[in-house]
């Protein structure tokens, strides 16, 4: 991973957002070095930037060196509020690293997320914006910066006309196969952005008037995210149907993806998971056939993280509680919309 000329290693600290996918941290880990844990602001739910200063601040004085980068995170496709982010980041003169992953072709004041920091991540994965089957993109600033990481993606070998090697590469290429589908992938972009958007618009609408569910919008006109996800809260006195059987039965499913992995559960609890509404109404749509997820667990309330250093305000740990993803997706027809609304209305005891 290289920010600039300065690569992260092993010993050095990058402050990621909190409230993501594991993927946003675990390449630092991977690198030997730490994450240090950022939570969120309210209204975008993204990286705080005052939260992010205190951080780096802090950091600064414990180990006598800035932090290496700054990874926010355009959680479910909301952009983060780059102005402050970028004012702090360059006034302590560290890179941003933007991982745009979710957020393909979401804009802050007009401009796509990905291209603010030094660099930007994009996933496409399959279930992102726009799929490859698997891998995805770094948006570079500029061809210098573009040549040397793809050398190293490309096993770093050395210009002789046998394979010298000078520095450890990586085997990180797109194949052709995959990047065919994505030129093909890029002419239906558009139409699935659009489609996205006109989802959120419907639940938005939907349950506008229903007491004790709140759909994340964006806050403002600065704001234009792709709604990868659509998400909602469900306020902590809504009762549910079968909320007293929440979390009454180990979950035995797939923790794999498309691989089918399974893999053994602890106990039926953690110290931190969501509220009892939020789980009976992820089964009651499972038992409609509808598939909804709870947000992301922050990476500072999950075990394998517990030791790094991090700056919560309780913010994404609420929203963890009380939120989960709906479908979204350009296969989600306008009829799935009513029939998901209709089942959530239904589960409101
Ligand atoms: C915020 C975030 N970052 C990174 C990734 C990783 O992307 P990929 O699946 O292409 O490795 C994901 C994947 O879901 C993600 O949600």
């Amino acid at each position: 991973m290289f920010f600039n000329i300065s690569a992260v290693e092993a010993g050095d600290e990058v402050i990621v957002q909190s409230f993501t996918f594991c993927a946003s941290t675990h390449p630092v880990t991977y690198l030997g070095a730490t994450p240090v844990l950022v939570d969120s602001e309210p209204d975008n739910w993204n990286i705080d930037p005052e939260l992010l200063e205190e951080a780096i601040r802090e950091r600064m004085a414990k180990t006598g060196r800035k932090p290496k980068a700054i990874v926010p995170v355009a959680l479910y496709g909301m952009p983060y509020d780059i102005d402050r982010i970028k004012e702090i980041a360059d006034r302590y003169g560290i890179p941003i690293v933007e991982d745009a992953v979710e957020g393909f072709g979401s804009r802050w004041k007009g401009q796509v997320v990905g291209t603010f920091g030094r660099y930007g991540v994009l996933s496409f994965n399959g279930n992102k914006m726009i799929t490859t089957s698997g891998g995805g993109a770094l948006v570079c600033p500029d061809a210098e910066a573009w040549q040397r990481i793809m050398w190293y993606a490309t096993q770093a070998r050395e210009a002789y006309p046998y394979y010298q090697h000078e520095a450890i590469g990586y085997n990180y290429r797109m194949s052709n196969i995959c990047a065919g589908i994505g030129r093909g992938q890029m002419t239906v972009v558009n139409d699935h952005l659009r489609r996205h958007k006109e989802i959120q618009k419907m639940y938005e609408e939907a349950f506008r008037d229903v007491d004790g569910i709140t759909v994340h919008g964006n806050p403002d006109e600065r704001y234009d995210s792709n709604f990868w996800l659509c998400t909602i809260l469900l306020d902590e006195k809504l009762r549910v149907k079968n909320e007293e059987l929440a979390y009454a039965q180990a979950v035995s499913g797939a923790v794999g993806g498309a691989a089918g992995i399974v893999h053994g559960g602890g106990s039926l609890h953690t110290d931190c998971e969501p509220n009892a509404n939020v789980e009976a109404m992820r089964v009651w749509l499972d038992q409609k056939g509808i598939e909804a997820r709870p947000l992301w667990k922050p990476m500072h309330k999950q075990p394998v993280y517990k030791d790094v250093p991090a700056y919560a305000n309780g913010v994404s740990e609420g929203l963890f509680k009380r939120g989960m993803c709906l479908p979204s997706g350009p296969c989600v027809t306008d009829g799935d919309v009513r029939y998901i609304v209709e089942c959530i209305k239904d589960a409101i005891a």
